[in-house]
């Protein structure tokens, strides 16, 4: 699985860093980054929370 922020559509809600550090971060503007686009399978699931948990639907994934 990889993930990817769309940060046109990011606006800094920061819920996926708060489910998943482990994957996600914030900029110091305060907007998600992903730390690691491989996501490990550990955690996959979280990664499936913050994209339904993030209300701009900023997160992606594909296989
Ligand atoms: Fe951005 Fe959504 Fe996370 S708005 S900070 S990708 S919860």
């Amino acid at each position: 699985m990889k993930a990817v922020v769309d940060t046109d559509r990011c606006r800094g809600h920061g819920i996926c860093w708060s489910i998943c550090p482990e994957v996600f971060d914030l900029t110091d503007d305060g907007y998600a980054e992903v730390l690691t686009p491989d996501v490990p399978a550990e955690y996959e699931d979280q990664v499936r929370t913050a994209i339904a948990s993030c209300p701009e639907r900023a997160i992606t994934v594909s296989q």
